[in-house]
């Protein structure tokens, strides 16, 4: 995720027929709409809060869910999948971060740095209590976790702060991804092209795979949103020494992802070669078992995340045909980053865009929110999933209550 922020007008307008159109919301609790589908389509529960126009073709009937998704049944009765993990980002330890991957380690913020904001681990505790959540992952700059020494140690104080944070996630039995946020790069230099070496990455992972290779459910998130990336595959000849590096290391089964040039953008991941060239990233017994493709998505107008309002819900432009791509070859990927602002326009799009991975968890494997953490209330973060709470009593954003949570 980039920081900034911009604010755009409405820019929508839905006109009026009988019947909804294919992939629109189609009902929810809140719901005023259209409740029937075109021709095609039938009206298909996804939560409380949420149903959406989906192909006859692609609902599923319970006796054919696989075994990679669960399902859950309407009082209706009808059927759904949904997918396997969902979740929010925790920020903070990221804060500081530049798209050229420079870091202020002033910025970033932990406590007691900040004070008007719940604890991280009380709002993951919150999220998995009330909101059903099973994954979130928490970025973190390269630099914070060496103190500044490409190459170097993990800084045991700083690594101490961060390694709090993981286990306040692992103790809510959700998974815990580690995200270097830094989009390939050090310092405005490439990682594997111009700028630090492969080695000095893959001895950051060698480490942190070492610190967590007993820990089932810590998920390794090798890079944040590579961008501009000269070479496709001297970058998965990066990503595969990172892969081997953390399974040499003694983690040797758990999930890791695997992240595209563009931002990881899941729009380009198959056109801008980044599919073809990271499915040939290997275990080191030649398979590619919990190898999961990195991806992110934004329903703002230019998929940056900074805008309150909503243009798309990404399906035909992305998700659908990767979906096509990655059924191809039996593959899987995981949306680490999705959202928008806590928006009428946004609430429609990102619903229907998270009904649409619920609805193909044979190829989503889950998503993940942006985001929770330490954004404090003050900066009006436009795409914050932070909760308040008062007293025993938690309120989630609009967009929490209305998409993320189950
Ligand atoms: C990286 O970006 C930051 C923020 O835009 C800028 O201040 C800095 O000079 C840049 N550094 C390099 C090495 O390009």
């Amino acid at each position: 995720m980039k920081y900034s922020f911009i604010l755009l007008n409405g820019l929508l307008f839905l006109g009026a027929s009988a019947q909804q159109a294919a992939w629109g919301q189609c009902g929810g609790e809140t719901w005023a709409g259209l409740t029937t589908c075109v021709s095609g389509y039938v009206c298909t529960y996804s939560n409380p809060y949420y149903s959406q126009c989906l192909p006859l073709s692609n609902t599923i009937s319970s006796s054919s869910i696989s075994t990679m998704t669960s399902s859950a049944v309407s009082s209706s009765g009808t059927s759904t999948t949904q997918t396997k993990y969902a979740g929010v980002n925790m920020a903070g330890f990221d804060f500081g971060m530049a798209t050229n991957g420079t870091e202020d380690l002033t910025q970033i913020l932990i406590p007691p740095k900040y004070v008007f904001t719940i604890l991280h681990n009380d709002q993951m505790t919150h999220f998995v209590n009330d909101d059903k959540m099973n994954i979130f992952r928490l970025p973190v700059a390269w630099q914070y976790l060496v103190n500044n020494v490409l190459g170097g140690t993990l800084n045991s104080g700083n690594f101490a702060n961060y390694d709090n944070l993981v286990q306040g996630c692992l103790g809510t039995g959700a998974l815990c991804i580690i995200d270097i946020h830094n989009y390939a790069r050090w310092n405005g230099g490439i990682v594997g092209q111009g700028g630090p070496t492969n080695a000095q990455l893959t001895n950051l992972w060698s480490q942190l795979a070492a610190k967590y290779a007993g820990e089932s459910h810590v998920v390794f998130g090798v890079m944040n949103e590579p961008h501009d990336i000269p070479s496709i595959s001297l970058w998965a000849a990066t990503v595969q020494a990172c892969v081997t590096a953390i399974r040499q290391a003694g983690a040797t089964s758990q999930i890791i992802l695997l992240p595209g040039n563009d931002w990881t953008s899941a729009a380009s991941f198959v056109s801008d070669g980044s599919l073809a060239a990271l499915q040939t990233v290997r275990n080191l017994d030649d398979t590619t078992t919990n190898l999961i493709f990195d991806v992110h998505k934004y329903c703002d107008v230019d998929n940056s995340g900074s805008h309150a309002e909503c243009v798309t819900n990404n399906i035909d432009t992305a998700f659908a045909p990767l979906a096509i791509s990655l059924r191809a070859i039996g593959r899987q990927a995981m949306l680490t980053e999705t959202g928008g602002g806590n928006t009428a326009s946004c609430v429609t799009f990102v619903c229907e865009e998270l009904a649409y991975l619920n609805s193909n968890a044979d190829v989503y494997l889950g998503y993940v929110g942006w985001s929770a953490g330490a954004f404090q209330p003050s900066w009006d973060y436009v795409d914050s999933l932070v909760p308040t709470e008062s007293g025993n009593t938690w309120t989630d954003t609009l967009l929490m209550s209305s998409c993320f949570k189950r």
